[in-house]
């Protein structure tokens, strides 16, 4: 008898492909879909097995500049899930041509569901490159007609290089353009875990779904969050706030000098819009209780050892 699935239903053990599995957040991903054995798993980077690689996930090497690589990649796989980005450490064209190129591998090798992490309110700020190159992914993903989950993230409170958690080490919070306007957040631990989630979801209502990440409480001015990092530490914070005058100073002459720099001035001046906020309701649906800004806090304080 031939079995037919719905579209976007998945087989009991499919094969997920994660694209950025060895970035900060990607790994956290990885770990997460590893806990549930019946997955297969496979994993995607430039060079292959990072060193001393174990376990499980079938390490392979693929570059999002090269589709032929992407090809290979790609066989066998019922379920991608991508955070793979250039825009921060290397080159954008990863995001723009990169993310085109697995979305044309993907549909070629007949994927049946695509998570794309993408930004919150990406669609309303054309002015940021790396914004953009993700409501360009979101477009050719949708045409490409591959059942969808957008994850789209807020401002992570936790990153690689943790400039909040050493800010708060010496005393200091620095905080963005003012005090007041409000930005949604996220832990990278529970974005991932929303991420796993979406891949394996068994309700094929999650596809084609565009689903905003945050705090349950709502978005946050930085004087609020500095609040909260105080009441969580028991340390005093003196806040220094570099103001929107001096960043719209800046966006034209470090253009000439910094992709990146240009990128990220472009991206806080869109924060100074007040659009920059996470709608939880579709993250609770699918994905359970979102985190409280409070409860967030005190894990981030516990794991940087930040507690008084
Ligand atoms: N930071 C924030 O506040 C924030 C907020 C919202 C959303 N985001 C999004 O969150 C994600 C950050 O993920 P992350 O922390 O894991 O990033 P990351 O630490 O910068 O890692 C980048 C990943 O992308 C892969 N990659 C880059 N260029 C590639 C290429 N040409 N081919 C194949 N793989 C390539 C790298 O793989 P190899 O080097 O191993 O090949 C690596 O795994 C991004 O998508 C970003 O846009 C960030």
């Amino acid at each position: 008898m031939i079995q037919t699935l719905t579209p976007g239903a998945l087989p009991p053990n499919p094969r997920i492909l994660v694209v950025g599995a060895t970035g900060y957040l990607g790994a956290k991903i990885l770990r997460q879909l590893e806990a549930e054995p019946a997955f297969a798993l496979r994993a995607m980077s430039r060079r292959g097995a990072p060193a001393g690689s174990v376990g499980a996930v079938d390490w392979v090497q693929g570059d999002l500049m090269d589709p032929a690589s992407l090809a290979a990649a790609l066989g066998g796989v019922d379920v991608v899930v991508s955070s793979a980005n250039g825009y921060m450490k290397e080159t954008i064209a990863a995001d723009f041509e990169g993310n085109r190129n697995l979305i044309e591998a993907a549909t070629r090798a007949g994927v049946k569901r695509f998570v794309f992490l993408s930004i919150v309110a990406c669609d309303n700020a054309p002015s940021v490159p790396h914004f953009h190159a993700k409501k360009v992914a979101e477009d050719l993903i949708k045409a490409s007609g591959i059942p969808y989950v957008f994850v789209r993230a807020p401002a992570f409170l936790d990153q690689a290089d943790d400039y909040v958690a050493k800010g708060v080490k010496a005393g200091r919070f620095y905080a963005v353009g003012d005090k007041s306007t409000k930005w949604s957040y996220v832990l990278t631990d529970d974005l991932a875990a929303c991420l796993a989630k979406a891949a394996t979801h068994p309700d094929v209502a999650i596809l084609n779904q565009t689903i905003d990440v945050g705090w349950c409480d709502g978005a946050k001015s930085q004087s609020e969050l500095a609040d909260l990092i105080v009441a969580a530490t028991g340390r005093p914070l003196s806040i220094w706030v570099v103001p929107w005058f001096v960043i719209r100073a800046l966006v034209r002459p470090i253009r000439f000098i910094s992709d990146l720099g240009y990128d990220l001035l472009q991206m806080f001046m869109f924060f100074r819009t007040g659009r920059f906020i996470a709608d939880t309701a579709r993250q609770e649906r699918f994905f359970g209780p979102a985190p409280s800004s409070g409860e967030a806090i005190a894990r981030w304080v516990r794991r940087n050892g930040l507690g008084g």
